[in-house]
């Protein structure tokens, strides 16, 4: 019999991180603390089990995209073509759909077969991201250009709220993405530094300080010789000058002398300033995230 119910203590949250490692090996799952810290208004976190076995889970929440529900039904491999990814699907529309209002819903979909899956309920491609990986070495430490100091948050951790305020909340408007993207200061705060110290700010210092550009790694607790690359911007009248370099190579720098081994990196179609930049550093290509999105209700 097929169970899908809501993930509410920290066992369930353990139980839905492990479908979320084994369907997505490549990328980084929030710990249950960061889960519960990040809890968007409206979110809906499921599991599904199937005679008592967990089957799958899914997520459905307000998207960072202004007037989109974003949604995510996983099934465990050796589960797959049992209707359990139908079942998820209709629970998180349902809920997208009634309790929060939304009438759009979008979801990333990474491999073919799933591509099918969403094809078959009306999903079709809008956007596409592409994973950029690199591995790390023996990292020069970087020199900042003239003019310019970069400091860790953990040195100076005023400067978060700053960066979002000076730098993110414009930057994010440059991502090339298909729909209004808003992130408050509370989603940026929860969401976008996982660790202080491996998150850096560029500033200057005349006439009065600036944040003008950030870069950070977001560490992963479950496979700890990897990180992810988080936000990367440099003020739109700082840029051209060698900043957004100098920060990347910075986290680079920090993830060597830590005993990281793989960076990597999710970068929209269409941003082709950060692509070419990671090229630069030395980044290759591995997976390409292809966003789907339908109306809703789904009948
Ligand atoms: C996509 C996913 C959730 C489907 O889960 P599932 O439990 O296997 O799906 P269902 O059994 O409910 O499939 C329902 C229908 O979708 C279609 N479908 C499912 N998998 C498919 C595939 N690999 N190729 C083509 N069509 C597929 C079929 O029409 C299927 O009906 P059928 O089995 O009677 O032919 C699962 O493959 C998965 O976890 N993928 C990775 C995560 C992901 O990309 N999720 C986002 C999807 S919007």
């Amino acid at each position: 019999m097929l169970t899908i119910r809501p993930a509410e203590t920290d066992e369930d949250l353990e139980a839905w991180r492990r479908v979320r490692l084994a369907v997505l090996p490549y990328e980084r799952c929030s710990t249950v603390a960061e889960i519960r810290r990040s809890v968007r208004p409206g979110q809906l976190l499921l599991l599904a089990e199937l005679d008592g076995v967990l089957a799958g889970h899914g997520i459905t929440a307000p998207s960072d995209i202004a007037g989109r529900a974003s949604i995510a039904p996983r099934v465990l491999p050796g589960f797959r073509r049992r209707g359990v990814g139908t079942a998820l699907l209709r629970a998180l529309a349902g809920h997208a759909y009634a309790e929060l209002g939304f009438r759009q819903v979008r979801a990333l979909v990474d491999d073919p077969e799933s591509m099918g899956f969403a094809t078959r309920f009306g999903f079709a491609e809008i956007d596409r991201q592409v994973e950029q990986v690199r591995a790390i070495g023996t990292e020069p430490r970087p020199q900042a250009p003239a003019g310019v100091e970069i400091v860790s948050i953990a040195q100076r951790p005023d400067l978060w709220p700053r960066a979002y305020a000076d730098v993110a909340a414009a930057a994010v408007h440059d991502m090339a993405l298909e729909g209004d993207f808003q992130v408050t200061l509370e989603q940026w705060e929860a969401d976008w530094i996982n660790a202080p110290q491996a998150s850096f700010v560029a500033l200057t210092r005349e006439p009065d300080e600036l944040v003008v550009g950030l870069a950070s790694l977001l560490l992963d607790k479950d496979v700890p010789d990897r990180a992810e690359h988080g936000f990367t911007a440099v003020r739109r009248d700082h840029r051209g000058r060698g900043i957004a370099s100098a920060l990347k190579r910075q986290t680079l720098w920090w993830a060597a002398e830590h005993g990281i081994t793989e960076v990597y990196t999710w970068t929209q179609r269409g941003n082709e300033d950060m692509r070419r930049l990671n090229e630069h550093l030395g980044f290759g290509y591995r997976t390409i995230s292809v966003t789907a999105e339908r109306e809703l209700p789904i009948v």
